[in-house]
């Protein structure tokens, strides 16, 4: 059996979670992320038979859900309550190895959360948005939730449109519109941890890699860590920009007709529905 610290899985699964840290996405146990492991590349590193424990999906105040859909599937997970900033030094506490069981309706600890912890408590949303991703995209891998300063500042004084946001974001920066030409979904603000807020993500998901959360944080799904990363990234970088000049006088923006060019030039279709908003130059 190789040493799982040496699976390229494990590692960039640290990395990733320390640069959101770095960035100030992740304060305190804020954000989490799953990451759909091929069986294959896990048991080079675990005996697939070797189960630490059974738990049930939901902690203490929820209900389960069926994900008997992604039965037998494998995530690496971030645990609840566990701190970003001390997922590298210490993977095996904070981050967890599990099997969705043959009901979908537990999962086998495979590896980690040694200290006797679960995963995130935004699992339900997690799962039920990789089965949504998977429906529309069999090679989507990743699920990240985090809380990005600026787009979380956008939230307060930007209105929470899909339309108008996605909009904004685009103009924000001139990639935008070519890294998430599928825009942005926005849901209102919910109680965060819920089946309904998952289930309201996955739905979103069906349409969408990026889903804001009101007033809380952000959603992105994609093949890979680097992929998801990137998306929200991205957000994040236009939301900063919006955030440094919302105040100011607007002299100069990018034109839809220059968005529509970009889309054009780099073979993107921009989601349908996004241009109908003003050209405001304000
Ligand atoms: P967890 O610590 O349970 O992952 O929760 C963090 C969070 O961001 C809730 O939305
Ligand atoms: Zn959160």
């Amino acid at each position: 059996m190789k040493n799982i610290y040496e699976a390229k899985f494990l590692k960039e699964f640290c990395s990733v979670a320390a640069n959101m840290y770095r960035l100030g996405w992740d304060e305190r146990n804020g954000g989490n992320i799953s990451y759909l492991l091929e069986e294959e590349e896990v048991k080079e590193y675990l005996n697939l038979n070797h189960i630490f424990r059974t738990m049930p999906f939901m902690g203490w105040n929820e209900t389960a859900f069926d994900a008997s859909p992604i039965a037998g599937k494998i995530f690496l997970v971030t645990g609840t309550g566990k701190y970003f900033k001390n997922v590298k030094d210490d993977p095996e506490t904070n981050l967890g190895i599990i099997r969705i069981a043959k009901n979908g309706k537990n999962m086998e600890l495979l590896w980690g959360f040694k200290d006797g912890g679960r995963p995130t408590s935004e699992f339900p949303a997690h799962m039920m948005s990789h089965m949504a991703r998977l429906g529309v995209d069999p090679e989507n891998r990743v699920v990240m939730h985090c809380h990005p300063t600026y787009t979380l500042a956008m939230n307060y004084v930007h209105e929470l449109d899909e339309a108008k946001f996605t909009h904004t974001l685009w103009q924000m920066s001139t990639e935008c519109i070519v890294v998430f030409p599928d825009g942005v979904g926005v849901l209102p603000w919910m109680v965060c941890g819920t089946r309904e807020i998952g289930e309201a993500t996955a739905k979103k998901m069906e349409e969408y890699r990026l889903v804001v959360w009101g007033m809380h944080g952000i959603y992105g799904a994609g093949k890979t860590l680097d992929e998801t990363f990137g998306l929200i990234e991205t957000v994040e970088k236009a939301a900063q920009v919006y955030m440094l000049t919302a105040h100011l006088p607007r002299i100069n923006t990018i034109t839809d007709a220059q968005l529509k060019e970009l889309a054009t030039c780099f073979g993107v279709t921009p989601r349908a529905g996004i241009f109908t908003q003003e050209d405001k130059k304000r």
